[in-house]
């Protein structure tokens, strides 16, 4: 059994590129591997968030990861902060990493691009991630494709403790689909789905309204032509539109191109807003009954019991081989 790890940011609404390059995968890894959930809340304030929204949209994106299909009795679901040891460890490793190469993340450079001033959190956020990882030993990191950069960091940061403190930790590998590692924005296949996007109308939030839903699908670009045909390069609006359709109708892209041939970009759209909806129609369903139960609290008590149990035995290790004098007696 591996033992599987990824987080979440609770910063603002999550989308269906969350939902499909990220959590769809968290649901099918929980019935073969071991794995720990979490909210990365110490992520979020990375970028400046108001404190009341911070608190209930962690409560809201845990309360969405056992909506959409995770079982606290198969996956340990918890909340970054409640387990200590993260942060603890994360500047451990921000003392590893060189400049140069956080300077390098795309992420990093997208997020700062254009800024006056750029906070050093998030400068040094891969680092805090790496923690996240090796803290739990973690084999095997389900993410979508932007955060590829980061696990390989990650990778480099493992290989530096252990030629400097002594063979000690595995090397991590990202998990990342095929198809659908990147869903793009519904106005331009360009730009990656975001819920930071200005435009409401690029993405789809699991939590939007059913109609609002089905109105942005029907606003959804198109390329030109009226082939539905899987061809990122030259027709990129539509291929990402068969991504989405692949992953909520659970149908192979040739099996889509099968279905519609001959028959333009309408009903293909009419049909891709039912799959996703009936994806989403669920998933809020059950997320307003966790809601109301009140019984995610312990679910997030439990969690962090078990992944604290071993974050804070691979901190004391690590301290003990970094040199650290321990507390005695
Ligand atoms: P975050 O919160 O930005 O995104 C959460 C997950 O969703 C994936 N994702 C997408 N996948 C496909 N298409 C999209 N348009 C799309 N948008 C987002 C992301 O790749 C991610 O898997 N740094 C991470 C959180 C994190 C983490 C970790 C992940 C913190 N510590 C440790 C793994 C392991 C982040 O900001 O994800």
């Amino acid at each position: 059994m591996s033992r599987v790890l990824s987080g979440i940011q609770p910063s603002g609404q999550l989308t269906l590129g969350n939902y499909i390059g990220a959590m769809k995968n968290f649901v099918k890894l929980q019935e073969t591997e071991e794995c720990f959930f979490m909210v990365v809340d110490l992520h979020a304030i990375t970028v400046p968030q108001e404190p009341a929204a911070l608190s209930e949209q962690t409560e809201a994106l845990a309360a969405l990861y056992i909506a959409a299909g995770i079982d606290p009795s198969k996956a340990s679901v918890f909340i970054q902060s409640h387990v200590r040891a993260h942060a603890e460890l994360g500047w451990l490793f921000t003392t590893l990493a060189n400049m140069g190469e956080l300077e390098r993340m795309t992420q990093f450079k997208d997020k700062a691009a254009g800024k006056e001033s750029v906070g050093a959190g998030l400068f040094v956020y891969p680092t805090l991630m790496a923690a996240d990882i090796l803290i739990y030993h973690a084999d095997l990191i389900p993410v979508g494709d932007d955060q590829k950069q980061h696990i390989e960091l990650t990778r480099d940061l493992t290989q530096r403790f252990n030629s400097r403190f002594g063979e000690y930790f595995k090397t991590p590998e990202p998990y990342i689909h095929k198809v659908g590692a990147r869903i793009m924005s519904l106005d331009d296949a360009s730009k990656k789905m975001s819920k930071s996007n200005p435009n409401p109308g690029s993405f789809i939030a699991l939590l939007d309204p059913i109609d609002v839903i089905r109105k942005k699908i029907a606003r959804a670009t198109t390329d030109s032509g009226m082939e539905v045909r899987f061809d990122p390069a030259n027709k990129p609006e539509v291929s990402n539109l068969m991504s989405i359709y692949s992953h909520c109708a659970d149908l192979t892209l040739p099996e889509i191109e099968e279905r519609y041939q001959g028959q333009g970009y309408g009903s293909f759209k009419k049909d891709l807003a039912e799959a996703v909806i009936s994806v989403i129609e669920p998933l809020q369903a059950r997320y307003h009954e966790i809601r109301e139960s009140g019984e995610i609290h312990q679910i997030l008590k439990q969690g962090a019991e078990k992944a604290s149990n071993i974050a804070d035995r691979t901190l004391a290790e690590v301290k003990e081989r970094m040199g650290f004098l321990l507390p005695r007696g």
